[in-house]
């Protein structure tokens, strides 16, 4: 039986009468790669955004590790509780260095960060898992945009989480680099660990997803395989097909 890393029940998030998220029920076990797709506005990111602790749902919870309620906790306890995640927007520190930001994303897990020669060998790992090590001392600013992007996944995969969530990681990459990070997902996937992408580039969704949850104004449209999203009517009407 695989454990559910995150069950998500009866979420509701409304922004006036609005409802952004609405009655959503999903499961997403460890050892999966689960892609959350659907059109601009169905609710995506806010979905993130509620598992973090960014916003609070109007009704409903998310349990995290089978059983713990997480629902309403501060975003720094559901960091350190092992969630973490990657931005749509872009947020490197520009003044500061590879390195240095693989540091302070080793330093906020959910165990106590490793010091010393632990700390050198977690970011050294890091760094090759990401490909960067050979960019360890630039400054990130001077990064190009895909290499950002990893530095991104790099600092969350730093402090070791059990979820792995990122938002949008191909958006503005060339075909190249969209393939790397296709790998590089793949690479981070463990029996003991979830991770959730959302993107809208959908050859990387069926190269990465073990399966996919489509989201249509706040619910779950379909979820399955990815081939059995491509061939379903309704998913094609309010999403790909346009
Ligand atoms: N803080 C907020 N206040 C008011 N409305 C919001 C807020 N955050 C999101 N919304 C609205 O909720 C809906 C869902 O937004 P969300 O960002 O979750 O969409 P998304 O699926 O991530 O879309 P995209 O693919 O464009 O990133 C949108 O209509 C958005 O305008
Ligand atoms: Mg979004």
């Amino acid at each position: 039986m695989s454990l559910t890393a995150l069950l998500v029940d009866g979420l509701t998030v409304r922004f006036g009468s609005f409802h952004a998220i609405d009655d959503l029920s999903l499961a997403i076990d460890y050892g999966e790669v689960r892609a959350v797709i659907g059109p601009n506005g169905a609710g995506k990111t806010t979905l993130l955004d509620v598992i973090s602790g960014i916003t609070r749902p109007k009704q409903g919870r998310v349990l995290f590790d089978g059983r713990e309620d997480i629902t309403g906790r501060s975003e720094a306890a559901i960091a350190r509780a092992g969630i973490r995640r990657k931005f749509q927007k872009p947020s490197v520190f520009e003044g500061l260095t590879v390195r240095q930001h693989i540091a302070i994303g080793a330093g906020t897990g959910f165990r106590r960060g490793p010091e010393g020669p632990a700390l050198e060998d977690r970011i050294g790992e890091v760094l090759e898992t990401v490909g960067l090590a050979d960019q360890a001392g630039r400054l990130a600013g001077e990064l190009g945009h895909g290499q950002k992007q990893w530095l991104e996944i790099g600092m969350v995969l730093a402090s070791d989480p059990r979820v792995l969530m990122l938002d949008e990681p191909v958006a503005g990459l060339t075909d190249e680099e969209t393939a790397r990070t296709a790998a590089l997902v793949r690479a981070l996937n463990r029996p003991d660990r979830a991770i959730v992408v959302v993107e809208h580039d959908m050859d990387f969704v069926e190269r990465i997803a073990d399966k996919v949850t489509v989201l249509h104004e706040g619910r779950t449209l379909f979820e399955g395989p990815m081939d059995k999203v491509r061939a379903d009517a309704g998913v094609v009407d309010v999403y790909l097909g346009r």
